[in-house]
């Protein structure tokens, strides 16, 4: 693999994500959409996030074909109404908003949107819990995918501006379908030219979301052998330096699967902060790896 490490390299800007977030997801790249998409080829068929989560690159790269896939089944719930039916979505956030808002104990009526989750996962309490939980970050107990991250200490955004980035969002994602599957699924079915971009979860820091404790990243390398042989451009975000950036996690990838490796930086408000404070960058900035087949 030719290895250009582009720690703080200037890729140039393509595709701009939304103005904020719509969902609340841990290992979200929202704030490394802009860079991340920087590298798509310049011309490619249909647009392919088979580890979709909360969609931030799809969003941002708003594509004219495109598909978002995810194992999932309340995130897959919330982006197919908000495909077919956005009104849907904001009366699920707005019912559930006014229920904690009328609240006297809003910590209790967070608990009850949990409960009822907990009962029956379903994309409409999901929606809200990830918005109004603890810190976003969305914790599921091994052993039987219990929900259990207590209220937040922040209130949640109120409907009105909940709504205006659910428009945003479905504007931006309205060519696109979207499908409860696995990444192998959905990879088997793309076509010479177009791009698959993969986020799986991350072995070494994302054990206890998401199943990421059975992800087999091996299985995944095969997959997108087989993508790459089919003239199929793939795109792989993966644990990147951590700390001192000189840190990499020891993968076991393939040589020649990959042509290019490019470091990804967390976002420049962060950086930005941290030159203000004075304080060394190379020491802090967490960077993401970004592998290409191309
Ligand atoms: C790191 S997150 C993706 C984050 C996403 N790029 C974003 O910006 O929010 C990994 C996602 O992979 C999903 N996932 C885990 N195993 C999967 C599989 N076998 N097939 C498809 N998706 C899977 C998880 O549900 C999770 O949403």
């Amino acid at each position: 693999m030719a290895t250009r490490m582009e720690l703080f390299g200037e890729p140039r800007v393509r595709f701009k994500p939304p103005r904020s977030s719509l969902l609340k997801w841990i290992g979200n790249k929202y704030k490394m959409a802009e860079e991340i998409t920087a590298y798509l080829p310049e011309t490619f068929g249909t647009f392919h996030d088979v580890f979709l989560g909360s969609g931030s690159i799809l969003a941002t790269v708003s594509p004219a074909s495109g598909v978002g896939s995810d194992t999932f089944a309340p995130l897959m719930d919330i982006w197919m109404t908000l495909q077919s039916d956005p009104a849907e979505v904001k009366r699920w956030y707005a019912e559930r908003w006014e229920q904690m808002a009328r609240a006297r104990d809003r910590v209790k009526a967070y608990e009850q949107v949990k409960a009822s989750y907990n009962a029956k996962p379903n994309g409409p309490d999901f929606l809200f819990l990830c918005r109004s939980c603890y810190g976003g970050v969305v914790r599921f107990r091994k052993a039987d995918g219990y929900m259990s991250t207590r209220c937040g200490i922040h209130k949640p955004i109120p409907p009105q501006a909940f709504n205006k980035r659910a428009d945003e969002w479905h504007e931006r994602i309205r060519h696109c379908t979207f499908t409860l599957a696995d990444y192998t699924k959905v990879m088997e079915s793309a076509k010479p030219g177009d791009v698959v971009y993969c986020d799986p979860p991350y072995t070494h820091t994302q054990a206890i979301l998401y199943g990421a404790q059975d992800f087999s990243l091996k299985r995944l390398l095969r997959v997108i052998a087989d993508c790459k042989r089919r003239g199929i451009h793939v795109m792989l975000s993966i644990d990147g330096t951590k700390r001192s950036g000189n840190t990499i996690c020891h993968l076991p990838i393939p040589r020649g699967l990959f042509e290019r490796e490019m470091f990804i930086r967390v976002g420049r408000s962060m950086l930005k902060r941290f030159q203000m404070n004075g304080r060394s960058l190379e020491k802090h900035v967490v960077a993401d790896r970004l592998l290409l087949t191309y």
